[in-house]
C-alpha cells in the first residue's frame, strides 16, 4: 500500500508544456489512493484542460478566486484549500511561479493557496535549460528550500525548445516515487518494532468444542494498521478472527489458544520496542482436553479449568526498555481496578474500556476509552470509531518517542 493512500493532495499546475503530464500525475495519485484537488494558473489552461484534470481527480478544478461568468459563483477559499491539504505539490513549477512563490507575489489562486498552506510543499521545476541555470531561478530554488519547501529536481533530456539538457519536469512516475520515499523517511515510527495481540483465544474442550469469547479482533487490527501507517514494523499475533491484513509492514501470526499466543509473543518480545496487548485472552482453559468428542451422558457435566498464562503480565516481568501497553475491560471501580493492573502487570500505559459506557466493547465499531499512564494520570477520551481510538493509542507511542529522542 502506498504511503500516499488516504492523503489529501493539492496539485498546483502552472503554465508550462509539462502541464500535459499532470493528467498522468493525477491518475497515479488517485491510483495510489490519494484525494486530489487541482488548482490551475490561468496560463496552464493553454497546455491541459480543466475538464481533463477534473475528470481524473474526480473533483472540480480551481482556478480563479471566483468565476465572473457564473452569477451563483462562490469565492474559492484558498485558506480552506491550504488547510485541507496534507501535502501540496506544484508541478510543473515554472520560473515565473517559482519566483512568485519565493517573493510572495500573490496574484493568483495557486500562490494564495501556497501562502496559506500549512502542510509540506513540494515543487517540480520545469523550464528550458538556460532558465534552469539562471542565477535568478537558482535564487528562487534556494529561497524556497530555506522556507522548508522540497524540490523535486528536474531531469535531463530533450526540451520543448529542441535543446537538450536539464530542465524537464521529473516524469510523473518519478515524482510519485520521490514523494513516497520522502514521506516514508519522515514517518514517526520508522525503525520501530511493535508487537500487538488481537482477537479472542479458543481453549479446546475436545476436538470440536472450545471456550472462547465474542472479541472480533477489530481493535487490535486497527492498532496494527495505524502503527504500520506511521512507519512501524508490526508483528500482529491474533487469535481466530475473520479479519485480514493488507499492509506490507504487518506480519500476521495466527494462533488459536492462549498458550500459542504466549509463545508467539515471547518469541518476538526481545526484539521489540513496543508491545500492545489488545487480545481478549481466555483467563481459564480446560485442564484436560478430551482426545475424542465428548458424548452426552449424565444430566450434569463439569469441566475442570486451570489458569492460562497471563501474557501481558509475563511481558511486564521481563521488559527492559520496551514500552508496554495493556487494556482493561472493567464493569465497576474502573479507574481503581485499572491502576491496580498497571502496577500488577508493570505497564507504562493502560487503555481502559468500561462496559458502562455506551458504544464501548466487543463487536462494535466504536469505542470509548480512558488512558491511565504509569504515573496514574487519567485521561478520558470521547466516543470514537475504533480506527480513531487506534490512532490515539499510536499517537501516545509517537509522543513517547518524541519526548525521549
Ligand atoms: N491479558 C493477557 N493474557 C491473559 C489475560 C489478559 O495478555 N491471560 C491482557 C489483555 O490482553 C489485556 C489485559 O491483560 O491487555 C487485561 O485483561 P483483563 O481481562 O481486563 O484483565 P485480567 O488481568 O484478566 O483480570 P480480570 O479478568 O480479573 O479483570
Amino acid at each position: 500500500m502506498s504511503v500516499l493512500s488516504g492523503k489529501k493532495i493539492v496539485l498546483g499546475v502552472s503554465g508550462g508544456i509539462a502541464a500535459y503530464k499532470t493528467a498522468t500525475l493525477v491518475r497515479l495519485f488517485i491510483k495510489a489512493g490519494a484525494q486530489v484537488q487541482v488548482i490551475m494558473t490561468p496560463a496552464s489552461k493553454d497546455f491541459v484542460t480543466p475538464l481533463t484534470l477534473s475528470t481524473l481527480s474526480k473533483n472540480p478544478v480551481h482556478s480563479a478566486f471566483f468565476n465572473e461568468e457564473d452569477e451563483n459563483a462562490q469565492w474559492n477559499n484558498h485558506v480552506e484549500l491550504g488547510l485541507w491539504a496534507d501535502l501540496m505539490l506544484i508541478a510543473p513549477a515554472t520560473a515565473n511561479t517559482l519566483s512568485k512563490m519565493a517573493n510572495g507575489n500573490c496574484d493568483n489562486l495557486l500562490i494564495a493557496t501556497y501562502l496559506s498552506a500549512k502542510c509540506p510543499v513540494y515543487f517540480a521545476p520545469a523550464m528550458d535549460l538556460d532558465m534552469y541555470k539562471h542565477p535568478s531561478t537558482i535564487s528562487s530554488f534556494s529561497l524556497l528550500q530555506k522556507f522548508g519547501n522540497i524540490m523535486i529536481p528536474a531531469e535531463s533530456g530533450e526540451l520543448a525548445s529542441g535543446l537538450s539538457g536539464e530542465g524537464r519536469m521529473a516524469e510523473p512516475e518519478n515524482i510519485i516515487t520521490f514523494l513516497e520515499n520522502d514521506l516514508e523517511s519522515k514517518l514517526p515510527l520508522r525503525g520501530k518494532k511493535i508487537l500487538i495481540t488481537a482477537g479472542p483465544t479458543y481453549e479446546a474442550i475436545d476436538p470440536v468444542r472450545f471456550i472462547g469469547n465474542h472479541s472480533s479482533g477489530k481493535m487490535g487490527f486497527d492498532i496494527a494498521q495505524s502503527a504500520a501507517n506511521n512507519g512501524a514494523e508490526v508483528t500482529l499475533v491474533s487469535g481466530p478472527t475473520a479479519l485480514s491484513v493488507s499492509h506490507p509492514n504487518i506480519n500476521l501470526i495466527r494462533v488459536t489458544s492462549a498458550k500459542e499466543m504466549y509463545e508467539a509473543c515471547h518469541q518476538h518480545f526481545h526484539n521489540t520496542d513496543v508491545a500492545i496487548c489488545a487480545a481478549a485472552v481466555a483467563d481459564y482453559r480446560p485442564k484436560k482436553v478430551a482426545e475424542q468428542k465428548i458424548k452426552k451422558a449424565a444430566d450434569d457435566f463439569t469441566i475442570e479449568l486451570e489458569k492460562t498464562e497471563d501474557i501481558l503480565a509475563s511481558l511486564g516481568k521481563i521488559k527492559e526498555n520496551q514500552l508496554l501497553i495493556g487494556f482493561a475491560l472493567e464493569t465497576e471501580n474502573e479507574i481503581e481496578n485499572a491502576k491496580l493492573k498497571i502496577q500488577k502487570k508493570n505497564l507504562d500505559l493502560i487503555v481502559l474500556n468500561s462496559l458502562q459506557d455506551e458504544g464501548a466493547g466487543f463487536a462494535k465499531s466504536t469505542n470509548k476509552i480512558t488512558f491511565i499512564n504509569k504515573d496514574f494520570v487519567v485521561e478520558p477520551m470521547p466516543l470514537k470509531s475504533k480506527q480513531a481510538v487506534a490512532d490515539d493509542i499510536i499517537n501516545k507511542v509517537i509522543v513517547h518517542y518524541e519526548k525521549n529522542s
